[in-house]
């Protein structure tokens, strides 16, 4: 984007030149610096260009590229260094004190980038990352491609528990977006079936700028798994997400159909029902028994009876006889 000037010196370029406030620095002290022989300036002319090529190779052995941010905390450190070493030190020969203040420049150009390569450059864990960066070799910037390590832009899959009525929030920020805001939207999709997590079946539920979305008033139909892909511009996937959703319903709920009760078991109504026969063969038994001791008494009783009416006869017809 930015239109750098390499009128002067030569064609090397490094991270540090791109930043323009060094090479008028640079210039800047080399026509302001008194009594010195033309020699003196054509020595630290050269000074100056053998450290840019060194510069350049060390943005080249740290990936090549800057961001503005680390560009700006390199040229403000070495500016400050430069100006503190000019005015502390000033010794003879001046070529000495001028290859000792761009090696710090070489220095603390390292230090810086060492940083950015580990922390600032591709900052993504995961999914892809187009990151505007600024190309040291050009001073132009372009973007860098970020491809995570693994194979796909999948970055996990999370379990989200609700309850029927309630809320939750669905949200696919990682930080990395942070660095193309407003260059993709989130696209949330929804599909019923938390088991299967194949990529078939699903529906839009909202493309936002915004990577978190609410449900609010929770129904048990909203469970399932949602997923959360960033698109660019051009529809290139970012990064996926998924959240399997389940909704807890609530115990007085009616709006769910109660599953069919499963059959009860039947032991427990057995003992019952063999009480109930036991009892009606009891019943049975002892009023047959009854009946047939009632029975017997009677047949008992009058068998009694006749014996007792017989043995009487016999007396009396013993008495007759007697007579
Ligand atoms: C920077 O630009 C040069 C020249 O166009 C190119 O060869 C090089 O690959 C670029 N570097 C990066 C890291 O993109
Ligand atoms: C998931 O569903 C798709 C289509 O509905 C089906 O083709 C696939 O076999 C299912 N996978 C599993 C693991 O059930």
């Amino acid at each position: 984007i930015g239109t750098p000037e390499f009128n002067d010196l030569d064609g090397v370029r490094s991270c540090l030149q791109c930043d323009r406030t060094i090479r008028y620095m640079h210039e800047d002290f080399l026509s302001s610096v008194k009594g010195i022989t033309v020699q003196d300036q054509m020595d630290l002319k050269g000074i100056i260009e053998h450290a840019y090529t060194t510069y350049q190779d060390t943005s080249m052995q740290l990936r090549g590229v800057i961001d503005p941010t680390t560009l700006y905390q390199v040229q403000t450190e070495y500016q400050s260094e430069f100006r503190r070493h000019w005015q502390e030190h000033r010794t003879d020969p001046i070529q000495w004190d001028m290859i000792k203040i761009v090696e710090k420049g070489r220095r603390i150009l390292r230090k810086h980038l060492e940083r950015f390569v580990a922390e600032g450059l591709c900052p993504n864990k995961c999914g892809l990352l187009f990151q505007s960066v600024m190309n040291c070799s050009t001073c132009q910037y372009g973007l860098f491609t970020c491809l995570s390590a693994r194979p796909t832009r999948h970055c996990g899959v999370y379990q989200l528990e609700g309850e029927e009525g309630g809320q939750v929030v669905l949200d696919c920020f990682l930080s990395w977006h942070s660095l193309i805001v407003g260059q993709a939207d989130y696209h949330y999709f929804w599909k019923p079936e938390a088991r299967n997590v194949s990529e078939d079946g699903f529906e839009v539920v909202v493309v936002t700028e915004d990577s978190k979305i609410v449900l609010n008033q929770l129904s048990v139909g909203e469970q399932g798994v949602y997923r959360c892909l960033l698109l660019d511009k051009h529809g290139t996937e970012l990064s996926r997400m998924y959240f399997m959703l389940t909704v807890t319903p609530l115990p007085a709920s009616t709006t769910w159909p109660v599953p069919p009760l499963p059959p009860l078991p039947t032991l427990d109504f057995r003992p019952t029902r063999l009480h109930r026969d036991t009892l009606i063969i009891i019943l049975a038994l002892l009023t047959v028994l009854s009946i047939s001791a009632s029975l017997a008494i009677i047949v008992g009783f009058s068998c009694s009876k006749t014996a007792k009416w017989q043995k009487k006869e016999r007396k009396r017809k013993k008495q007759k006889e007697d007579i």
